[in-house]
């Protein structure tokens, strides 16, 4: 998600600075980003040299220091709380007083994250879909304490990006995942209760509802521990049954089959 967010930011024209805690992460992000945008190459949608410009706006680094002249700082790390919060504080100890500080989370509270933070008012949720090169949702979310200019500046560079915004409240999974996990964990549990074999399931939600993908195949392209991390925000934070994971979502995960980016998950890659 980092490194699609960081290309659409450098394709609109901004300078952007791409933060990993490892080389080896941000050499597999620019690699990422290079081959999203040969693909419009390749199109012919964008000469050779555009993609160069875009590349060259992006400077990568594995320390936070240069984040303290952004304007503007998307987070999309790790989906835990406790490490989103650490990000936070050092985040406001740095950033210059009206940058904004995003996060892409995807079920994570807003309000507890600005929290974490002197500067409440100019903490927002930005929550990009993946393939976020591709997908013109910015799901944009008001914590209790986002001020209505913060509102304003995401809204206007969400329009920059090329995206469009629709804003809600902080809720856990806000209005997304708690629409689509419900749906990714009942195929999970029809899988698992062996109604249809898994492609079965897919090609009935493909083929009768029209959707791109299939529910599974949409678990492993999200991951699946993202999809285990988002259901347990909503079954601890709503407190009601209907969210409780899938004992096989959590095999799987145990397994250290997350889908697509380990090469298994409810498919093999
Ligand atoms: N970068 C740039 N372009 C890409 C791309 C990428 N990474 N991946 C696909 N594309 C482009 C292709 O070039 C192609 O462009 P064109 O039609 O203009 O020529 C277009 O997208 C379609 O790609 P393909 O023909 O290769 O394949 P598909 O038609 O199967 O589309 C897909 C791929 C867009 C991923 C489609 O399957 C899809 O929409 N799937 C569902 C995605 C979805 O639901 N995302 C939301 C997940 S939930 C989430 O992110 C929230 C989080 O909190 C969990």
């Amino acid at each position: 998600m980092g490194n699609g967010i960081a290309q659409v930011a450098a394709r609109a024209g901004y300078r952007v600075v791409m933060r990993d805690v490892e080389e080896e992460f941000l050499e597999r992000g620019m690699k990422a980003i290079s081959s999203s945008l040969q693909r419009d190459v390749d199109k012919e949608r964008l000469k050779a040299e555009e993609k160069q410009a875009i590349i060259e706006r992006i400077n990568t680094t594995t320390g936070l220091d240069s984040m303290a002249q952004a304007s503007f700082v998307v987070e999309a790390i790790t989906e835990r709380f406790e490490a989103k919060q650490e990000v936070f504080r050092a985040l406001d100890e740095l950033v210059q007083p009206e940058g904004i500080l995003a996060s892409n989370t995807s079920s994570i509270s807003i309000t507890k994250l600005g929290a974490a933070t002197r500067r409440p008012d100019k903490v927002i949720g930005m929550h990009f879909m993946n393939p976020v090169p591709v997908m013109k949702l910015v799901e944009v979310i008001r914590g209790i304490a986002t001020s209505d200019e913060t509102l304003e500046r995401t809204r206007g560079l969400t329009e920059k990006l090329g995206k469009t915004a629709l804003e809600c409240n902080d809720s856990p999974g806000f209005v997304s995942n708690r629409v689509l996990m419900p749906m990714i964990n009942e195929a999970i549990f029809a899988l698992h209760e062996s109604v249809a074999p898994r492609e079965s399931i897919d090609g009935i939600m493909k083929l009768g509802m029209n959707h791109p993908m299939g529910p599974l195949t949409l678990a492993d392209f999200i991951g699946l521990d993202v999809c285990l991390a988002i259901l347990n925000v909503l079954h601890e934070e709503l407190g009601d049954p209907k969210y409780r994971p899938c004992p096989l979502l959590k095999k799987y995960v145990d397994a250290g089959w997350l889908g697509k980016k380990t090469g298994r998950g409810f498919y093999e890659y």
